[in-house]
């Protein structure tokens, strides 16, 4: 009897090795072919990593942690404000567009640096000569679904409470003063006790107060600062059970980043003074990061403009792009930059591939990126064309972080209006490029002047919408958890180990089809949470 031969552990392991290479091996063997997210999946491994327990976190430089790996783009259909909060509350980080006046922009770094979770800094207030009547019919006017006030005097300074118990037709005729529980009786809080961590602070205040459901927050002086009600806090703490950690500063306020264009002067020189006053006023308001975003970041205006503000301002984090190149990503680590963005058309709404015939399919473009990474000393970031979580893994396998653009653009804390078109809502979605966005600023990123956009300069974008997706925190706990899927597959704890791991094959177009639902009609069981 012929013996058939077992084959051994080394040979199990060799087998995998030899189908399954390594990111530099796998680029190689597929020189000169460029390859994009779906023309390569991703091996698994042997884990004891489950994916609730992988470990998310990043950062761009020494500075700044996110614990996401997640970016909202620098796009006016995609991040101002109230993106980058809902972004750093879910420990990711916005970018502000730069399609706005400096002035503005500072502005609005400033409402996310000083937005306070839970705490209403503009609470609705009354004065003590108000009618109940008045009263009621403002609730009525304006919709409130509350009826509970603060009472304040002319100057801000708090004066008492109002209970919606008295916000009652019976007491009409009778003043907000005879009916309120006057300052004297109210117990609140100072705003420097709170400030630190006001949500913990709340639930402390709560728990002591048996019965009160607001907790005012007032100055020094007596001035009302703020409102955080029970309700609030209790959808918050049970809310940060189930999510990950808010991305902060050391002073315990959300991150925000902003991007730079590169203002020049009208002979097509930096405007040197300009850019230094902005960066300086976005630093006033405790920016941590910027981001000279230009189409092309391997030029001589994009390193200039880098070199000036890191010679200026030696702590910030600079975020500088787009480059696909490891020569671009030495020169832009050489002007000073922390972090690189790697991507030239890859974007749902770039036409630069089109137009220009430049650019390189995303996956190739970040490894090559990547060899020089590691030398410059800094770290690198996906921008463009990621459509969905997977895509995401595998640019965490070759990027410390990625940009998201119109996976965004659909959420209800983008700007822009919502538009109704045969019964289905969508939101505006137009590239930086487009003739629209140039028009409103974004020229300098393509190259172009502002004024020259009526005459005919090549569009590098569309204008496009998406369908509406819901919240922001619905959109990244979907990413992510497919993230920490992908981690779990891999056995990375860590995003580092996800890097270190990743082992590689190419799918071909019949790989491509089976990867995706087929042969099926899809039914959909889900209620739709938007
Ligand atoms: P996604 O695929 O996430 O891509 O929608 C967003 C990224 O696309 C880049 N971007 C552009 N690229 N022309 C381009 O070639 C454009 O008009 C344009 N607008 C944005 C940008 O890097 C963004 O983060």
């Amino acid at each position: 009897m012929t013996k058939v031969a077992t084959p051994s552990a080394s040979s199990i392991a060799s087998a995998d090795a030899e189908f399954y290479l390594p990111a530099d091996a796998f680029f190689r063997a597929c020189i000169p072919t460029a390859l994009t997210f779906d023309d390569v999946s991703l091996a698994t491994l042997y884990s004891e990593i489950l994916p609730k327990d992988a470990d998310t976190s990043t950062a761009l430089s020494e500075a700044l942690r996110l614990q996401i790996p997640i970016i909202s783009s620098d796009m006016d259909t995609v991040t101002e404000s109230r993106m980058a909060i809902a972004m750093a509350l879910n420990g990711g980080l916005g970018l502000i567009h730069y399609n706005m006046t400096p002035k503005d922009q500072v502005k609005e770094v400033a409402r996310v640096k000083r937005h306070i979770h839970g705490l209403i800094q503009d609470p609705i207030t009354i004065g003590p000569d108000q009618l109940i009547g008045d009263l009621l019919a403002m609730i009525e006017a304006k919709r409130f679904a509350f009826s509970t006030f603060p009472v304040v005097d002319e100057n801000g300074k708090l004066a008492g409470l109002l209970s919606g118990n008295v916000v009652k037709d019976r007491y009409k005729n009778k003043r907000v003063s005879d009916v309120m529980t006057p300052r004297a009786q109210l117990i609140t809080e100072k705003q420097r006790a709170v400030s630190k961590d006001p949500i913990k602070a709340a639930d402390r205040f709560f728990t002591a107060n048996v019965g009160i459901n607001k907790m005012l927050v007032v100055d020094d002086a007596d001035l009302l600062r703020g409102l955080i009600t029970a309700s609030d806090v209790e959808r918050i703490t049970s809310e940060s059970k189930s999510r990950r950690k808010p991305a902060r500063d050391d002073d315990f306020r959300l991150v925000v980043g902003a991007a730079l264009s590169p203002i020049r002067l009208p002979d097509g020189s930096l405007d040197r003074d300009k850019i230094i006053e902005h960066v300086g006023h976005l630093i006033d308001e405790h920016v941590d990061a910027v981001a000279v975003s230009t189409a092309h970041g391997h030029t001589a205006g994009v390193g200039d403009v880098v070199k000036l503000v890191r010679r200026e301002f030696k702590d910030l984090t600079i975020i500088a792009g787009n480059v696909t190149s490891a020569s671009g990503v030495a020169f832009l680590g050489e002007c000073g930059a922390n972090a690189i963005k790697i991507g030239q058309g890859p974007g749902s709404i770039c036409t630069t591939r089109i137009v220009a015939g430049v650019g390189i399919p995303q996956l190739t473009a970040l490894h090559v990126a990547g060899s020089a990474a590691k030398k410059a000393g800094v770290k690198l970031i996906a921008d463009g064309g990621i459509t969905k979580s997977g895509d995401i893994v595998k640019a965490l396998t070759l990027a410390d972080a990625v940009i998201l653009g119109g996976l965004l653009a659909g959420c209800r804390e983008a700007p822009g209006e919502i538009l109704e078109i045969n019964g289905k809502v969508y939101k505006q979605y137009r590239g930086m490029g487009s003739h629209a966005a140039m028009k409103s600023g974004s020229a300098a990123r393509y190259g172009h002047d502002k004024n020259d956009t009526s005459r005919k300069v090549a569009a590098e974008g569309i204008e496009a919408l998406k369908e509406v997706s819901g919240s922001v925190d619905d959109v990244l706990a979907t990413l992510i958890g497919g993230v920490q899927s992908g981690m779990g597959y891999l056995g990375a704890g860590t995003l580092p180990e996800l890097r270190a791991k990743a082992r590689y094959t190419r799918v071909s177009p019949a790989g491509q089809k089976e990867a995706a639902p087929h042969d099926i009609i899809e039914v959909s069981t889900r209620t739709n949470r938007s």
